[in-house]
C-alpha cells in the first residue's frame, strides 16, 4: 500500500489517484462518487447508482452532470443526465448510459462498470427542468437514451404524488431496447393519470403506433396540446420533429428540449463577410503541436482529431468546457449561433468553433 501511495503521488494525476486510495470518494479538484450498483437495463445500457462524496449538491430532475472516468490511464469526461428522482432520500443518484458503438466512455462503462468503481462527478447543470408550480398538463416525449432526463421528471412527479394528466410517448428501436420497460409499464398500471405509450421504430412493435415520432402519433395520444407543458429529448430527428410540430401548433414556448448532439446553425457567411474573411480554405495552426491543417468547414475539435491530435473533450456540444483552449489569433465562428469572434487572443471551445480564416490555437 505504501509503495502504491508513493508511486501514485508522484505520477501524473498523482494527487487524485493518491486521494482516491486514501479516501476513494474525495479528491482535490472535484467531487468523487462511488458506484454502488450497476444494473444492465438492456444489452447495451447500464444504470449506475452512485453515492456522491461530501459537498456534492443534489441537482434538479432533468439536469445533467459531467462524469469523469479513467480509462487506460487517461481521464475522460462525458455528460450524463440524472435519471433519478430529485426527491430520492438515500443520498444516491442514478445515471443511465447507452453504449455508442464508436464511443470510448459509454462502451467502457456498459462493458465494465461494477460496484466499487470511483468516478468524478461535476455539479448538476442545465435548465431542462420542471417549473416550481407543476403544470396541470404534461406531455413527455423521448427516444432511445433520451429517456433518462424525462424519466427523472416523471419519477420526481410520481414521488410528489402529482395527480394531473401526464402523457409519456417513448420511442425505441425494438421492445428489447426499451430502457426502464418494466418500471414504465408498472407506473402506467398503477397511476391512472399517467398515459404511457411505448413505440418501436423497427419491426412490428407491440402497441397501436409504430415508426418514428410524427405529428400523427402526437395527435393520436394528445388530441389537444392546449396549455400542456412539454419536454422532449432524443435523437436529432425526434427533437427537430417535435420542435416543428410545436412551432406549427403555436405552442413552441411550452416545449422544452434537451439535445445530446451538436446542431449547427446554417452559415450564410454573413459573419465572415462582415469581418472581411472567408469560411473555407482557412489554415489552422495548432501551435503546441506544430501542426497546420486546411479548413474544410468543420469544428476545430474535428480538425484536430482528423490531424491525429487528441485534445480532451467531454460533451462535444459546447456545454462542458472540457475542450477550452486559447485562440492566439484569428477569428472563429460559433457553429451554434453563427457569432464570429474577435481576432485577438481569447479562450474558445474547440468543439463549437470553426475557423473563419487563418487561426492559431494553443494546442
Ligand atoms: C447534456 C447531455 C446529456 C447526456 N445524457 C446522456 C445520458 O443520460 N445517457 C447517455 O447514454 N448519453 C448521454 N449523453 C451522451 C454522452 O455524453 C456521450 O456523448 C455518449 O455516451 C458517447 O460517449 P463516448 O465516450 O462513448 O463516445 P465518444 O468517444 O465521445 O465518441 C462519440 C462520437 O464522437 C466522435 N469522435 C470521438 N472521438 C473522435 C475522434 N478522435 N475523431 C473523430 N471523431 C471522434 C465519433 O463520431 C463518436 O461516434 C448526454 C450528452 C449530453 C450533451
Ligand atoms: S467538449 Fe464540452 S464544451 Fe467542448
Amino acid at each position: 500500500m505504501f509503495t502504491q501511495l508513493l508511486e501514485l503521488a508522484t505520477a501524473p494525476h498523482g494527487v487524485d489517484r493518491f486521494l482516491e486510495l486514501v479516501r476513494p470518494t474525495w479528491a482535490a479538484d472535484d467531487t468523487r462518487a462511488r458506484v454502488v450498483a450497476a444494473t444492465r437495463e438492456t444489452p447495451d445500457v447500464v444504470t449506475l447508482t452512485l453515492r456522491p462524496g461530501r459537498g456534492w449538491a443534489r441537482g434538479r430532475a432533468g439536469q445533467h452532470v459531467r462524469l469523469g472516468v479513467e480509462i487506460d490511464g487517461r481521464r475522460h469526461t462525458r455528460c450524463f443526465s440524472l435519471a433519478s428522482s430529485e426527491h430520492r432520500t438515500d443520498g444516491l443518484v442514478e445515471v443511465t448510459v447507452k453504449a455508442n458503438p464508436d464511443g470510448i466512455v459509454s462502451r467502457h462503462l456498459v462493458a465494465t462498470a461494477a460496484p466499487g468503481l470511483v468516478v468524478a462527478l461535476g455539479a448538476p447543470e442545465g435548465d431542462f427542468t420542471l417549473p416550481a408550480t407543476r403544470p396541470d398538463r404534461l406531455v413527455l416525449v423521448s427516444g432511445g437514451s433520451g429517456i433518462t432526463p424525462v424519466m427523472a421528471l416523471l419519477r420526481t412527479l410520481v414521488d410528489e404524488g402529482h395527480d394531473r394528466p401526464i402523457t409519456f410517448l417513448h420511442y425505441a428501436r425494438t421492445p428489447a431496447d426499451v430502457i426502464y420497460a418494466d418500471e414504465l409499464a408498472a407506473l402506467g398500471r398503477t397511476h391512472p393519470q399517467l398515459d404511457v405509450h411505448v413505440v418501436t421504430t423497427r419491426g412490428a412493435g407491440t402497441g397501436a403506433l409504430t415508426g418514428r415520432f410524427c405529428a400523427a402519433h402526437l395527435e393520436a395520444v394528445v388530441p389537444d396540446l392546449g396549455g400542456a407543458e412539454a419536454y422532449a429529448c432524443g435523437p436529432v430527428g425526434l427533437v427537430d420533429a417535435a420542435l416543428a410540430h410545436w412551432e406549427q401548433a403555436g405552442a413552441i414556448d411550452r416545449l422544452h428540449v434537451e439535445r445530446y448532439s451538436l446542431v449547427a446553425a446554417p452559415s450564410d457567411g454573413a459573419g465572415e463577410r462582415a469581418s472581411g474573411e472567408g469560411s473555407t480554405g482557412a489554415r489552422t495552426h495548432f501551435a503546441g503541436s506544430d501542426v497546420t491543417v486546411t479548413s474544410v468547414g468543420t469544428t476545430l475539435l474535428e480538425q484536430a482529431e482528423a490531424a491525429g491530435l487528441t485534445p480532451a473533450f467531454g460533451c462535444r456540444v459546447g456545454i462542458c468546457r472540457t475542450c477550452t483552449r486559447t485562440k492566439v489569433s484569428g477569428r472563429v465562428r460559433d457553429v451554434r449561433s453563427g457569432t464570429v469572434s474577435g481576432s485577438g487572443e481569447e479562450p474558445i471551445q474547440l468543439c463549437v468553433s470553426a475557423p473563419c480564416h487563418d487561426v492559431v490555437v494553443d494546442l
